[in-house]
């Protein structure tokens, strides 16, 4: 474009295109969005989406609260959680279509391969707009963790510093996924990928720490009050430097053996010696330090390399699937290691923290949440939702997630005990978006599921012409009003029960019809559907 004439343009269009310059982003990542809308099926366009329960999928083993799986497109189920969990979750990990050409990415129902000139773009575009309603759903102290190889780790980095901030960049690790290398690779024999991570807000959270040695791996304990402690030589190997130290005071020298070089300078030597933390016998080759598990109990500061020995191979993957359902179930699940590692760093000490992957694939992030929250009787709760895609919801996921919840029989014929959970299974559904008084209604009538997931109230208590009542194992209560017709009845409910609820009440409008519960204002939280809805959706659908 030739460059404007400045000389001719008056004040006034002066200022207004250096205001409009300075607008302009000076730096990041563009890519044709127009020529790459995404183009839902026909049948859900110009639709609002809502959940459906399968009711025959639920699974309780216990009184603790739901995990939710959602089969359906991500775009889909994120619009919903934009209502329900808005600023609610605690750790987010995401492991999308990689864009390799060869392994499936399905845009506008067709599969991207290589030869598409807009393939970057738009997997971009699929990209950004389900990371920005990511974004809304995480709390201020949420961290999100996203899958992703050399394809598109560029352009992953660059819409992320776009959408999450730079500054709230933590780390992009490097994880060994391939224990071998491949003699077939013209090139590079690829081994490794990586994990980037964002916080929402890195000012809120604190020091991330991941579980240092397990308790068993500090067999000492002198009985002097510092607690268990292992040894640890003084010197590292692999290091070409003929080193001499001398503990000369104490009459105890040390060269250290040829190759070797000391851990420690030699004033932290000294400090420790004093404290009685380097010890010595005759007949060892050399002094060992005293290293206690009190010292690394609140974890350490995660590294940015996570081998595939400490979280596992991609075949260690495979070979967990095949354990539970069959090695060719899913052709690229990630281990469960993986996914914990992921977990331990964001919510590990938080055993309430709520869990999102909106790429479940196999449910292996179920799968790692179960885990943890066995081994420290935590009840952190996971959301999972996938499309189903080869029945990869109903086949794979489910049967993955209720199998390692009930406990399964596994090839070998050995019972594995299940880790116990409770699962809610919703599908995607969806009501015209025209916004006529009739389909104000149909939302109204199709948001019980929507409610009872924001609220966490899914028992059904007292249900009356017009209005239903729930609640939940902690005692909270959800009252949702369907029609003016039902008002009176359900505040003769309500006066029984005599405890502040929150009430959804249909309403055309905003108002939420206070003069209408005069009497029980005290008792009530109203809320005017499905203005609260359509409000949230109004924002994503523009
Ligand atoms: C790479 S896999 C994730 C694998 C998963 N981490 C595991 O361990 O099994 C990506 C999954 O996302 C699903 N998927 C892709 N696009 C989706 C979309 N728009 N909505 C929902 N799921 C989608 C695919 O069906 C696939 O199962």
């Amino acid at each position: 474009m030739a460059t404007p004439d400045y000389s001719k343009f008056s004040n006034s269009d002066l200022i207004k295109e250096i205001t409009k310059l300075r607008k302009r982003k000076k730096y990041g990542i563009v890519w044709d969005e127009e020529n790459t809308k995404e183009k839902f099926e026909k049948n859900v366009e110009g639709k609002l989406p809502v959940l459906k329960e399968v009711k025959n999928k639920e699974i309780t083993t216990s009184k603790n609260s739901f995990h939710f799986l959602i089969e359906g497109d991500n775009y889909h189920a994120l619009s919903v959680l934009n209502y329900t969990h808005n600023n609610s979750i605690d750790m987010a990990y995401l492991d999308p279509p990689y864009n390799r050409g060869n392994e499936g990415f399905r845009y506008n129902d067709k599969i991207v391969d290589e030869e598409d000139p807009y393939r970057h773009s738009k997997w971009l575009s699929y990209m950004s707009k389900r990371l920005r309603l990511v974004k809304a759903l995480l709390k201020r102290t949420g961290l999100i963790f996203i899958s992703i190889d050399d394809n598109e780790f560029a352009q992953l980095k660059l819409l992320c510093d776009e959408i999450f901030g730079e500054n709230n960049f933590l780390a992009s690790v490097t994880w060994r996924q391939l224990h071998t290398v491949k003699n077939n690779a013209t090139y590079f024999s690829k081994s490794t990928e990586y994990v980037l991570i964002y916080a929402k807000n890195l000012k809120s959270i604190g020091k991330l720490r991941q579980p240092a040695d397990k308790s068993e791996a500090y067999p000492y304990d002198d009985n002097d009050g510092k607690g268990q402690y292992k040894l640890d030589p003084l010197s590292a190997r692999n290091k070409n430097i003929e080193y001499e130290f001398y503990f000369n005071k104490w009459k105890i020298k040390w060269k250290a053996p040829k190759g070797s070089y000391p851990r420690y300078a030699e004033d932290t030597l000294r400090q420790m010696y004093e404290a009685g933390e380097i010890v010595y016998k005759k007949g060892w080759k050399e002094p060992k330090a005293k290293r206690y598990l009190a010292r690394v109990q609140e974890g350490v500061p995660p590294s940015t390399f996570w081998d595939g020995t400490e979280v596992g191979f991609n075949a260690n993957a495979t070979g967990e699937l095949a354990e539970i359902l069959t090695r060719d179930a899913f052709l690229s699940p990630k281990p469960v290691g993986l996914i914990k590692r992921c977990l331990e760093i964001a919510v590990g000490k938080n055993k309430t923290a709520t869990i999102l992957d909106y790429f479940a694939g196999s449910g292996t992030t179920g799968h790692a949440v179960l885990e943890l929250n066995k081994e420290d009787n935590g009840n952190r709760r996971f959301i999972l939702c996938t499309n189903n895609e080869n029945n990869i919801c109903t086949d794979v996921c489910y049967p993955r997630i209720q199998r390692v919840i009930q406990g399964y029989t596994n090839p070998t014929r050995k019972k594995v005990k299940g880790l116990g959970g409770n699962l809610k299974y919703f599908r995607t559904d969806f009501v015209d978006s025209e916004p006529t008084d009739k389909n104000k209604k149909k939302l109204v009538e199709q948001s019980t599921e929507m409610l009872c997931l924001k609220e966490n109230c899914f028992d059904e208590v007292k249900f009356g012409k017009h209005f239903k009542i729930f609640n939940n194992h902690n005692g909270a209560h959800l009252g949702i009003i369907y029609d003016d017709d039902g008002i009176e009845n359900f505040k003769n409910e309500l006066k029984k029960l005599k405890k502040k609820i929150n009430v959804y009440v249909f309403s055309l409008d905003e108002s939420a019809r206070e003069e209408e519960f005069e009497d029980v204002i005290d008792l009530v939280n109203l809320k005017p559907i499905p203005e609260v809805i359509l409000n949230v959706y109004r924002r994503i659908f523009r």
